[in-house]
């Protein structure tokens, strides 16, 4: 498939240095399974909200040494690590084994301390900044089936704003790429709620794997998700919030309920994650429109509108409010 996309571009850098950024995206219609093969194509269709200037800067040059060289946020680290690991199988994957050796500097502006995966947006930067640096001049679309190679949700972090990736219906995954929707909406906002900052006990992959294989539950997950997109792209047409969070809430809660019936049963929540949801919708009871989304981990994030940002952290102190519109040191919204 990598063949497929760059064919007989030459896999030898033209420039020296570059430098990228690419936003973290959370999922208000969930990519939870994937089809036969190592391709990460999904079973479904998913669509997501980028998160403005939180996400993964990626600045990469060609190593002085014959190794790769890797820094986040500041620490180089061990060649060992699963983060080396899995960036050195990724260079392995679109420069072939006659590459240059890299060096990289990675840096976070998601909350990771707070245990926010960034695996998608890291894999966004990187592969742009790859595109850059052999100076391939590829296509969106094929810069998105490349990202989806490192990380699924990885293809829907090329864009800001809202984003559609398809599920596609080829065997080869050329047709599985994201989308933007080029609907804006200047006063949606996300908030963050950590509750638990460590690593997650059980990876995306090994979860979605476990569900499918054997959850109940799953066999009506993908008829589910086909409905919430179409629901979900009316809302965000017609700016409808209720309509776009009660789609989103509801996807969510759906996925999780495929892992709990799945055998034995995959639950990513803590009874810290049941408080914050407590919260949401008590404040919703009483009139105030919040709705909870959650990933394969115990992190609750609330979609809010610009207008109830200080009421509703007076119902949860500590969320980290995000305007998934501020970028590029740009604010839409002076
Ligand atoms: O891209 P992965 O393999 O980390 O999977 C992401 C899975 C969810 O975050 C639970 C859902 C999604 O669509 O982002």
């Amino acid at each position: 498939m990598v063949q497929a996309i760059l064919g007989a571009r030459a896999r030898l850098p033209v420039r020296e240095v570059v430098e990228i950024f690419a936003p973290a995206n959370i999922a208000l219609c969930k990519y939870w399974g994937k089809r036969p093969g190592a391709l990460n194509l999904p079973v479904t269709s998913s669509l997501s909200l980028s998160l403005g200037n939180r996400g993964s800067r990626i600045r990469l040059r060609v190593a002085e040494g014959p190794v790769d060289d890797v820094c986040l946020d500041g620490d180089r680290l061990d060649g060992d690590s699963a983060f080396v690991r899995r960036t050195r199988a990724y260079f392995d994957l679109l420069c072939g084994p006659r590459r240059p050796a890299f060096a990289i500097e990675a840096c976070n502006t998601v909350p990771t301390a707070a245990g926010f995966a960034s695996s998608a947006s890291g894999f966004a930067a990187l592969v742009q900044a790859v595109d850059a640096i052999m100076g391939w001049g590829l296509q969106p679309a094929e810069l998105s089936v490349l990202a989806r190679m490192g990380s699924g949700s990885a293809c829907r972090s090329l864009w800001h704003g809202f984003v559609h990736w398809h599920r596609g219906e080829r065997e080869d995954g050329m047709d599985s790429f994201a989308e933007p929707i080029p609907t804006r909406w200047p006063e949606l906002r996300l908030g963050m709620v950590v509750v638990d900052a460590g690593p997650k006990a059980i990876g995306s992959t090994e979860g979605m794997r476990h569900t499918q294989q054997t959850s109940p539950l799953y066999a009506v997950w993908p008829e589910q998700v086909a409905r919430d997109i179409v629901d979900l792209r009316v809302a965000i047409e017609a700016r409808d919030f209720p309509a776009l969070g009660a789609v989103a809430e509801g996807n969510a809660m759906a996925m999780h309920a495929t892992m709990l019936a799945a055998r034995p049963a995959l639950c990513y929540w803590t009874p810290g994650s049941v408080e914050v949801l407590g919260r949401v919708w008590q404040a919703r009871r009483d009139g105030l429109e919040l709705f909870a989304t959650m990933d394969a981990g115990p992190n609750v994030k609330v979609l809010l509108l610009e207008q109830d940002c200080a009421a509703a952290l007076e119902r949860i102190p500590g969320m980290q409010i995000i305007d998934p519109w501020q970028y590029a040191g740009i604010s839409e919204n002076p």
